[in-house]
C-alpha cells in the first residue's frame, strides 16, 4: 500500500470524494503490484489506470462546466499537466516494462500531485458545485 484513503483530503462533493477512493484503491492495487514485480498483473492495472484517469479528470471537468465554475481553466490546466505526465510513464512501461520507473512515478510524482491537486482544486470545486 502506498496511500491510504484518509492522506487524500474529503472535499464538499460525495461524487468527487467516491472516485477519489476508486483512484487510490487503484493506486495501490498497481503499486503492490510493481513491489511484488507482477509484470502481467502491473500491465493490466497501467491499463486500467489510464482510463481510471481520464474518466475521473473528464467526469470533474463536466461537472465544472456544468456548474459554470470560474476556476475551471486552471483546474483544467493542472489536470493536463498529470495526463502528459501520466501518458509519457504509461508509453515508458509499454516500451520497457520497468517496474522502478512506475514505482518511482506514483511514489515521486502522482501521490504528491493527487494530495495537492484535491486540496487546491477539488476542494474548491466541490465547494462550489455542492452535493
Ligand atoms: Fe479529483
Ligand atoms: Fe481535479
Amino acid at each position: 500500500m502506498l496511500i491510504r484513503p484518509d492522506e487524500i483530503q474529503k472535499v464538499a462533493n460525495m461524487f468527487f470524494n467516491a472516485v477519489h477512493e476508486d483512484e487510490i484503491e487503484l493506486i495501490n492495487q498497481l503499486y503492490d503490484a510493481l513491489k511484488a514485480n507482477d509484470i502481467e498483473k502491473a500491465d493490466k492495472l497501467m491499463d486500467e489506470l489510464l482510463v481510471d484517469v481520464e474518466d475521473h479528470f473528464s467526469t470533474e471537468e463536466a461537472m465544472m462546466k456544468e456548474a459554470d465554475f470560474f476556476g475551471y481553466p486552471m483546474h483544467k490546466a493542472d489536470h493536463d499537466k498529470m495526463r502528459k505526465e501520466i501518458k509519457e510513464v504509461y508509453n515508458r512501461w509499454k516500451e520497457n516494462k520497468d517496474p522502478k520507473r512506475v514505482i518511482d512515478f506514483l511514489e515521486n510524482k502522482l501521490v504528491p500531485w493527487l494530495k495537492l491537486h484535491v486540496a487546491q482544486w477539488d476542494s474548491i470545486t466541490a465547494m462550489h458545485i455542492g452535493d
